[in-house]
């Protein structure tokens, strides 16, 4: 070891490969640690002369490999299993196998940064200049020369006499190795420029924070054109090219798209006329296949919301009724499809249901074939065959009490999926001693609950929405006569 801390160490050539070898092994008998050799070709068994041991990368690799493991593991199950659960379809929220892909690249993220810095850190790199190349001679090493440099920082070093053993383990030359005099960091002007450069770097990070909850009616800045801003027209838009001003453009009156057309139009809108057919279309043939082909479709893109029974508790129901427990949604019961209401439906009707949708049930049209939707249909009868509400005789009916024949009307038109009996709102007001009170309407009046009420809540819901209450998600129940209205409000009424 020596204090003077510009010197770097000495330098010895060697005459050929040989020669280097066996002063390598000479030098690393004698204990240095702090050396290495240099010559203009890889060296076979010049390793094991010099006494490398195995590099210690791998391993630090390795470690951070698995940190890297364990962090893509962690990070997928905190954000999706815990922090912001996300039901999808009735999914698990963690599951091994969908995170792998993120595990994996993590893993290789950590350990591909890892090898890299790891090796420049234990390297000492960056370096802008070893003194090494400051001795003209040591020029040769990418030539014939064969060089061993021992580093004077080696706790064996001591100068005359690392020269001298130098020379006696068969050093052709010894020379003496300097770092230069000037300071080894950066030049200042590089240096001036480099905290420019990282200043100016801050700019667009100072814009992005200060933007960060800033809102905007300006469209955002496209630096790169990408498909969500071209010349074309947007549905819906506006455009003076057409004296009707819009954009979207409207079939040729009397002309027909080649894959519109079908021999039998109700096949494709579920009306003859203006009546919804009661029965499937002429081509369809119901046989179990056709059933079975239904209820895959109906397990696929029905019962998340209307349950594999179709009773309305389907995956997506469960988790929307905690959402609107917390107040963070509105969430009107998927219909339960074996009450009578739905048993009563036209097949055209629950067709159209299925393909233009209705509230916030979406539609189908683009995702489910024509034929897959009536196969639908007929799966759907054959739930309501097996789960369904048996209808009473008119005889069992007539000796029931208005009230009783009331409270199953309800039930049988799933009126309890909107509205309860014991005081407790849902999607609309609860049934509770609601007749004979003062109802507030949105149109300003107020009226006493009574039967006329009644009748204009289920015939126009719109006409006698209540202040405060959802308007317009109640529907309008036109199939109920004027007997089945009374038989409700006699059992309205005796919910005081
Ligand atoms: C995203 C959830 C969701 C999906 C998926 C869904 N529905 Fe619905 N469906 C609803 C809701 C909610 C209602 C009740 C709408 C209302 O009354 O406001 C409803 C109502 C209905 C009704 C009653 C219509 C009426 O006139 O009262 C039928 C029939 C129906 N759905 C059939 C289906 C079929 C068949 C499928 C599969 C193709 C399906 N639904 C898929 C949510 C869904
Ligand atoms: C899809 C949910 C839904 C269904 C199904 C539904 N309702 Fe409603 N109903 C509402 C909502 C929301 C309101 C409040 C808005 C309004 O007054 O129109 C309401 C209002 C009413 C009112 C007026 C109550 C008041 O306090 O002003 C009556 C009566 C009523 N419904 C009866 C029925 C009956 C009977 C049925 C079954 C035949 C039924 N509803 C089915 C959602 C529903």
């Amino acid at each position: 070891m020596t204090n003077d801390k510009n010197f770097y160490g000495v330098l010895a050539e060697f005459e050929d490969p040989t020669a280097l070898c066996k002063g390598a092994e000479r030098v690393r008998d004698a204990g240095y640690k702090n050396w290495d050799c240099h010559s203009p070709f890889p060296v076979h068994g010049l390793d094991d002369c010099m006494g490398v041991k195995f590099t210690r990368l791998p391993w630090i690799v390795l470690a951070m490999g698995i940190t890297g493991l364990a962090a893509g593991v962690w990070l997928q199950w905190w954000t999706n299993a815990v922090d912001y659960p996300y039901d999808i379809s009735g999914k698990p929220v963690w599951s091994l196998p969908a995170n792998v892909p993120v595990i994996f690249e993590v893993t290789v993220l950590f350990s591909a940064f890892t090898a890299f810095f790891a090796m420049w850190g234990i390297n000492g790199l960056p370096r802008w200049y070893h003194p090494l190349f400051r001795k003209s001679s040591f020029a040769k090493a990418t030539d014939d020369g064969f060089f061993l440099a021992i580093e004077a920082k080696d706790p064996n070093f001591a100068l005359d006499r690392t020269s001298d053993f130098l020379n006696t383990i068969g050093a052709k030359t010894v020379e003496e190795v300097r770092e230069a005099d000037e300071p080894a960091g950066l030049p200042a002007a590089i240096k001036a420029k480099l905290w420019i450069t990282a200043a100016a770097l801050l700019v667009p990070m100072a814009m992005v924070y200060s933007s960060w909850d800033a809102t905007t009616t300006q469209p955002r800045v496209h630096i790169i054109k990408d498909m969500d801003k071209q010349d074309r027209f947007r549905a819906q838009g506006q455009t003076t090219l057409f004296a009707d001003g819009r954009m979207s453009r409207a079939q040729v009156v009397g002309t027909v798209a080649e894959d519109q057309w079908f021999e039998d139009s109700s096949f494709v809108s579920g009306k003859d006329g203006d009546n919804y057919l009661t029965k499937m279309p002429a081509a369809i043939v119901v046989d179990s296949d056709f059933i079975l082909d239904g209820q895959k479709n109906f397990e696929i893109f029905c019962s998340p919301c209307h349950g594999a029974q179709g009773a309305g508790d389907g995956m997506i129901h469960q988790r929307a009724v905690t959402l609107a427990a917390q107040g963070l949604a509105v969430w009107v019961q998927p219909t339960n499809l074996t009450i009578k209401r739905i048993m009563d439906m036209e097949d055209g009707k629950l067709f159209e249901t299925i393909s233009n949708g209705l509230n916030t049930m979406p539609h189908y049209a683009a995702q489910i074939p024509l034929e897959e939707r009536w196969a639908i249909i007929a799966y759907v009868r054959a739930l309501q065959q097996q789960y369904g509400d048996t209808s009473l005789s008119a005889e069992e009916l007539a000796v029931m009490t208005p009230a009783a024949r009331g409270d199953l009307i309800l039930k049988q038109q799933g009126c309890t999926a909107c509205h309860t009996t014991d005081g407790t709102p849902l999607v609309g007001p609860s049934y509770k001693g609601l007749i004979g009170s003062e109802v507030p309407l949105i149109s300003g009046e107020t009226v006493i609950a009574d039967l006329a009420y009644i009748t204009e809540s289920l015939r126009e819901p719109l006409a006698s929405a209540r202040v405060g209450a959802l308007a317009g998600v109640m529907l309008p129940f036109p199939q109920l006569t004027d007997a089945e209205i009374a038989d409700i409000f006699a059992f309205l009424s005796t919910l005081k």
